[in-house]
């Protein structure tokens, strides 16, 4: 095997954001050795050795050329085995649990999650660890600090085998292996589920639409829901993984989403619905006539865990991102188990997943997931639903309207304001910073803010402190304003502002959330001088 010392960097751009490097296409195709740069920085770090190594993506525009460039600078730099979705598909939950299930190295997860795919998309390449999470900030800063600092990549010119047929081939000292994308995450859902319960609700004629979005969950959705369920054959729509998803923007959210939200809310609504994102680690869930906001999803599901069959035996504890509502916090409380709150992103879970001290957690993103895998799960979210509504045999809206019965309603809304110019987005974060100290004990409008931080977490298990988290004022213990910029944009500057209200009292249940907040969300415009300093009138999406 020839193996060649290429050029390339240093690169200051390659500083993984809140799930790996993400870039415009243009990025990746224009810039010579700017991905292998990138792969070479993350095998100097990441210690993995002759591997053996994952690697798969949601199968976007540029997924092919990525993966055989990934493996020459693999094979260049010493690994010896390399397993490969077949036709280098694999959605991120499910290549979390091959790496976890084979004992490997790592992977590297080829997406960028729900932004846009095609030539005038986005691309995306993460690392995941051994214990198949996202790579923790320690190493993603080492990866950062290699690739800004050293020059060049190792490539090995050997050939790449046909992605499409099964099995192991040896290729000049390198084993490749094609796997079934499907069998060991089809395999790990059914421990967790009961399959024959659910089951018998489809075949007591009820009904549901997966929205797969023109991407990686399709074949997933298609082998359980409707193969091994039984859920009809027209229960997973735009079901094909296609490279620009259909010029659609593959987000399950009220916005992006909206052909199956119309549908749930209108006279020909199946009894279930529910969509995932362009790598299958998102989830929306909708019943007939009813959405279910993400922290409510989550907090349900904790409630209800003890009648499914994976989490029959009770919750080690759970946790939230800081944004997510404190829906969860509730049921927490009452079922006298920890309840943890980490910054956004998926790799502040791991090390409570990996020690044990939480079994599920999620954010208000449309994440949702457990200790059965090191990433956010859509499928798992959709299953754990079924479940609950199999066992007990009531609808979606009857098991939310009884859960905000019994713990209150923590009403929600996110506001985003996407592709702000980046400095007048950090002179609005700056302006909050600035203020905080007076910012407590002031009041907005006839609300009194009671404290105003910005959250930092110290991480229980190993230490580490991550700071800048996101500026939070609280009203009292009920209501709170969260003010936060975006990790994973690649255009402009993303502002976040999270806004939640406890409300205990049933007879405010049905009322929209974005009436029951509007003078929070007054306030968190005036307070924040969001408008005056961006030159918006609005948010671009509402959640
Ligand atoms: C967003 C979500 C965050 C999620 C991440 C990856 O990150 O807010 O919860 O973990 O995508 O799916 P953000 O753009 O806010 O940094
Ligand atoms: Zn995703």
């Amino acid at each position: 095997m020839q193996v060649m010392n290429r050029d390339s960097g240093p690169f200051d751009d390659q500083r993984p954001g809140t799930s790996g490097l993400r870039k415009r296409v243009s990025v990746f195709e224009d810039t010579p050795g700017y991905l292998e740069h990138f792969v070479q920085s993350v095998l100097e770090v990441a210690e993995v050795g002759e591997g053996p190594i994952l690697v798969g993506g949601d199968g976007r525009y540029y997924n092919d050329k990525a993966i055989k460039a990934i493996l020459r600078v693999a094979a260049g730099n010493g690994v010896k085995r390399i397993v490969i979705g077949r036709n280098g598909l694999l959605s991120t939950p499910a290549a979390s649990c091959v790496i976890r299930k084979r004992g490997m190295k790592g992977g590297f997860i080829l997406s960028a999650s729900h932004n846009p795919g095609g030539p005038g998309g986005d691309f995306g390449i993460k690392f995941n660890t051994a214990n198949g999470g996202p790579a923790p900030e320690r190493i993603t800063e080492a990866i950062y600090e290699r690739s800004a600092k050293r020059r060049g990549y190792k490539e090995a010119d050997i050939p790449l085998p046909s992605l499409d047929i099964l099995g192991p081939t040896e290729v000049e000292g390198v084993e490749i292996e094609v796997i079934d994308p499907l069998e060991d995450y089809v395999g790990l859902m059914e421990s967790l589920f009961d399959f024959d319960l659910i089951s018998s609700l489809f075949a007591s004629g009820f009904t549901m639409v997966f929205d797969a979005m023109n991407a990686v969950t399709g074949p997933y959705a298609e082998a359980i829901f409707r193969d091994r369920l039984g859920a009809g054959n027209g229960c997973v729509v735009r079901s094909a993984p296609l490279q620009d998803f259909g010029g659609i923007h593959p987000d399950p959210n009220l916005t992006y989403a909206s052909d199956l939200v119309e549908l749930m809310f209108s006279e020909q609504a199946p009894d279930f619905g529910a969509a995932s994102d362009g790598d299958g680690d998102r989830n929306m869930i909708l019943g007939r006539g009813v959405f279910v906001s993400p922290s409510d999803s989550l907090a349900i599901l904790a409630a209800n865990a003890y009648l499914v069959k994976g989490y029959r035996k009770g919750l080690a504890g759970v946790a939230r991102s800081m944004p997510t509502s404190r829906a969860v916090d509730l049921v927490a409380q009452e079922l006298g188990i920890p309840c943890f709150e980490t910054p956004t992103g998926w790799k502040f879970f791991c090390n409570l997943l990996d020690h044990g001290r939480i079994t599920l957690c999620g954010e208000e993103s449309f994440g949702t997931g457990s200790d059965h895998v090191r990433e956010k799960d859509g499928i798992w979210a959709v299953l754990f639903w079924l479940n609950i509504l199999a066992a007990t045999g009531r609808g979606v809206a009857d098991i939310v309207s009884a859960h905000w019965k019994r713990f209150g309603r923590v009403f929600y809304t996110r506001h985003d304001y996407e592709g702000l110019d980046p400095d007048a987005a950090a002179e609005v974060m700056a302006g909050l910073r600035k203020r905080l100290p007076s910012l407590a004990g002031a009041t907005a409008g006839t609300m009194e803010i009671t404290a105003a931080d910005e959250f930092e977490y110290h991480d229980p298990i190993d230490g580490s402190v991550s700071i800048g988290q996101g500026i939070r004022l609280m009203f009292g213990e009920d209501a709170r304003i969260v003010f936060r910029l975006s990790g994973t944009g690649t255009v402009g500057a993303t502002m976040r502002i999270y806004i939640e209200k406890m409300v205990p009292d049933p007879a405010l249940h049905s009322h929209d959330p974005q009436e029951v907040l509007a003078p929070l969300i007054e306030a968190a415009i005036g307070l924040s001088r969001l408008h005056e300093l961006t030159g918006r009138e609005g948010p671009s999406v509402v959640t």
